[in-house]
């Protein structure tokens, strides 16, 4: 299949060109490099030996979106092109608003008018909220707390109420729980631009020595060890995944949601553990306030992916810090 992966020189689309591209599929990839580095683009044929094709440009300019659809005979669409900092979301949410579901709606415009109706969107855990049970499954309550998991949330809608108006879309979207990890070449990976606002790319720059100490956003939580509880999975499992979603949504019509994650739950002092056998290096922190927004606890229900797409996690935390380690270690 010829596939168009927006925001593919991103941390998950990379991952993800990696597998399409390794089953057969041709990749071509619209990106308009406001959260990567072009040189992902020469690390992807690396890896797989040519480099996918590639288009510098941003998903809301429609007619560049239709003029791909067309030259690249593209037959299904993979949408990452986004913007996920859920801190930065609260202060410019127009922003946000703007380029995930003003970026969607233009890129769905441009499918309808090349009859293109296939799509994997890139959704979110953040879409569920305050956990009223755990594991999430696919039918808790959707009441995402910041602007960018509402904006995920509202082009999920989107997607739904496009599929009901015309039962020759195909879509899926899939909630994402906590990708970490990346391709054991060491030649891709998660870049944050500056200090990471993440876990696991915080830790790493600590075991590199980048930074001093972690700070551990309290110890105080209604969870076994206090610090918080979070469902990681390997970015090359997650990209899998989408391998999997890809085969499913060509075959069904309708709209269709899935959680990607591993099922379970790990928390911060696991994870510092696992990243300290796995890097062999010392990680020094130390216990600060909670920081504003987060749950102390939440992890997938993964039994529908593994029903209807054939596909489990397989990867483990130890495995997701050695590559992390890798990478940290290379780039
Ligand atoms: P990323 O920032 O690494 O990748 C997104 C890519 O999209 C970047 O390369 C960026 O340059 C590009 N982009 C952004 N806006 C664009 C636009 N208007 N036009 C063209 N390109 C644009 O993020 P990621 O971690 O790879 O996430 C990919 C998707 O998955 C996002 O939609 C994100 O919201 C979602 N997601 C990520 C996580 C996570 O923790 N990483 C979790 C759940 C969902
Ligand atoms: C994990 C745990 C922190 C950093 C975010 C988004 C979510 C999704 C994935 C896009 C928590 C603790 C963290 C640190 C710490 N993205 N922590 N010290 O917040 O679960 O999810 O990324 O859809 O929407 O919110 O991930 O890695 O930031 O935090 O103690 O320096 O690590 O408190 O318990 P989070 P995270």
């Amino acid at each position: 299949m010829n596939i168009l992966l927006t925001g593919g020189l991103g941390y998950i689309g990379s991952h993800v060109a990696v597998v399409l591209t390794e089953a057969g599929h041709q990749v071509t990839i619209l990106d308009n490099l406001c959260n990567c580095k072009i040189e992902v683009l020469d690390r992807l044929e690396k890896i797989l030996g040519r480099a996918p094709a590639f288009f510098k440009g941003d998903v809301r300019d429609q007619a560049l979106v239709e003029s791909i659809l067309k030259e690249k005979q593209i037959n299904s669409v993979i949408h990452f092109a986004g913007l996920k900092a859920v801190g930065e979301s609260v202060q410019e949410p127009l922003m946000y608003y703007d380029n995930n579901v003003g970026g969607t709606i233009s890129l769905l415009k441009a499918m309808k008018n090349c009859e293109i109706k296939t799509i994997v969107f890139s959704s979110s855990a953040s879409v569920y909220g305050i956990p009223v049970y755990l594991p999430y499954d696919e039918e808790h309550p959707t009441r995402p707390q910041s602007p960018y998991g509402k904006s995920k949330l509202q082009v999920e809608e989107i997607l739904k109420d496009l599929s009901d108006s015309d039962p020759e879309w195909k879509v899926v979207a899939l909630r994402y729980f906590n990708p970490v990890g990346a391709h054991d070449s060491g030649l891709i990976g998660e870049d944050p631009a500056g200090v990471p606002n993440n876990l696991i790319p915080y830790v790493a720059q600590v075991a590199i020595g980048k930074l001093e100490k972690l700070k551990i956003f309290g110890d105080d939580y209604d969870t076994p060890n206090g610090t918080g509880v979070r469902d990681y999975i390997h970015v090359m499992d997650l990209a899998e995944g989408h391998n999997s979603a890809l085969l499913y949504v060509s075959e069904n019509t309708g709209f269709s949601v899935f959680n990607l994650g591993t099922g379970n739950g790990y928390s911060v002092y696991e994870v510092v553990d696992a990243f300290t056998s796995a890097s062999s290096r010392k990680i020094p922190y130390e216990i600060v306030d909670r920081r504003g927004g987060d749950i102390a606890s939440y992890y997938a229900n993964a039994q529908k992916a593994k029903k209807f797409l054939g596909w489990s996690a397989k990867r483990g935390l130890l495995q997701m810090c050695i590559d992390a380690w890798k990478w940290a270690v290379l780039h």
